[in-house]
């Protein structure tokens, strides 16, 4: 079987990538020729830990090959994965899906033979049916099957996430396409992973109800943090205790700043869009977004009681400002909140990332990046651990500072209290 992946994104280029280290033949296809030429030499356009090694591997032993010519490459394939964006629709809250609509009407005067069309991209409901729409202008419903088989890779994780997934699940009610994919999973599923086959439509809710549930967990914990604050108590105490409730688990339980990156915040927002269309009110994760949305002022009107009350002139340091760790990935990042906030304040910024320079900030009054952590942090008054990097995370502030003591805002919760207070150090944690 010859896979062809549609769009070399973070999704695609992962799963194409991955499946080509299975031991298949993957093309790799995408519009952007300069793009296609950088990842033939190798290059790699997005952070991702062991993808760069990854694709050279399997580039060199021509299971993994890169093209734009999106018609050839479906001629010659039998399994196509749109991995296209769905962002935002500009101005809206629904997901805007004119990028799979665009690839699904080439794809659809490319079918030579039998093809299984999977989308892979986040697409909400009743999107297979329109893909399916689209096809059948042009071909016999015998010569194609649209399915729909959504990704959970974890940026930063990804390749780890696509070997070893908690599930796979394929949404189709062909039985021949059932039988190709299982088969095309079956690396994955003899090693242990649950195999979940179920409607297309179930199959494209499953992936928009799992990523607002997740942002319900760190949301409910971030809200329980604001309680643990007022109330004397260590918030991780009630991660803790909570989570050995098997019922609850464990994971995504860690109170800290509002989520972010490329996925949470639009999913949450085009579940509810979808859920307007079905006229279906899911107040839960409405009341979600509301919440995060307000995550970075109650961090902010923190950070502003840490200081007196006093902002302007202030020297804030942030170490990290990506919205995870292990990622370059700055989208719906919280620092993108807080640091024009601070800094229309009067604050004087300086961050550090391990990725580097930042160009969101790049117009900011009395923003700059530092290369060291040590540049960014010297004559501070306040350190903001931002984002729990490795890089952060045993750094021996005492060694660091010559004179003078900042205060240190630890918004991962990363340090033990005593410990740094120990050191002489003003300490603030979240939900402690
Ligand atoms: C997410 C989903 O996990 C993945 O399955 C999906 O396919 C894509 O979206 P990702 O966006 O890479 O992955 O990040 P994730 O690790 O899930 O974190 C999302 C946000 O939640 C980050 O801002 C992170 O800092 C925050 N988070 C996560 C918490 O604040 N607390 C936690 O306990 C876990």
């Amino acid at each position: 079987m010859k896979l062809c992946m549609i769009g070399t994104g973070y999704v695609g280029l992962v799963s194409g990538v991955c499946f080509a280290d299975l031991g298949n033949e993957v093309i790799c296809v995408d519009n952007n020729i300069k793009k296609v030429n950088l990842l033939k030499k190798g290059k790699i356009p997005i952070y991702e830990p062991g993808l760069s090694e990854l694709v050279v591997k399997n580039f060199k032993n021509k299971r993994l090959h890169f093209s734009s010519d999106l018609k050839k490459s479906v001629k010659e394939s039998d399994i196509i994965f749109i991995c296209v964006g769905t962002p935002t629709k500009k101005g809206g809250s629904s997901a805007d899906l004119s990028q799979i609509y665009n690839v699904s009407k080439e794809i659809s005067s490319s079918i030579n033979k039998f093809k299984i069309v999977i989308t892979k991209s986040t697409v909400p409901v009743t999107t297979g049916d329109e893909i399916e729409k689209i096809l059948s202008k042009k071909n016999s419903k015998k010569k194609f099957s649209v399915v729909s088989n959504p990704e959970f890779l974890r940026e930063g994780e990804a390749i780890r996430d696509f070997i070893y997934p908690d599930r796979v699940v394929i949404g189709t009610n062909d039985k021949k396409a059932g039988r190709i994919l299982k088969n095309l999973y079956s690396p994955l599923i003899s090693k242990g992973t649950s195999y979940l086959q179920t409607s297309r439509r179930a199959a494209e809710l499953i992936k928009y109800a799992s990523n607002a549930f997740l942002a319900t967990k760190i949301t409910f914990i971030n809200e329980i943090a604001n309680l643990c604050e007022k109330t004397d108590i260590n918030v991780e105490d009630i991660s803790i205790g909570m989570g050995l409730d098997k019922r609850i688990g464990g994971r995504f339980l860690r109170a800290g700043p509002a989520y972010g990156g490329s996925c949470f915040p639009k999913d949450t927002k085009a579940i509810i869009s979808t859920a307007d269309k079905f006229k279906t009110n899911l107040s839960v994760i409405k009341s979600v977004i509301k919440s995060n949305a307000n995550r970075s002022k109650i961090l902010l009107d923190r950070v502003y009681q840490i200081l007196n009350k006093k902002i302007r002139k202030k020297k804030i340091s942030f170490l990290g400002v990506t919205f995870k760790a292990n990622t370059d990935d700055m989208r719906d990042s919280s620092s993108l909140k807080m640091i024009p906030w601070l800094s229309k304040k009067g604050a004087i910024i300086n961050y550090f990332d391990p990725t580097g320079y930042k160009k969101e900030f790049s117009k900011l009054k009395n923003v700059s990046h530092k290369s060291t952590i040590n540049s960014a942090i010297e004559g501070s008054d306040l350190v903001i651990i931002h984002t729990e990097w490795n890089d952060f995370k045993s750094i021996n502030f005492k060694n660091l500072v010559k004179g003078k003591k900042f205060i240190i805002f630890d918004m991962r919760n990363i340090y033990s209290s005593t410990k740094i207070k120990d050191q002489g150090f003003k300490y603030f944690s979240v939900g402690k």
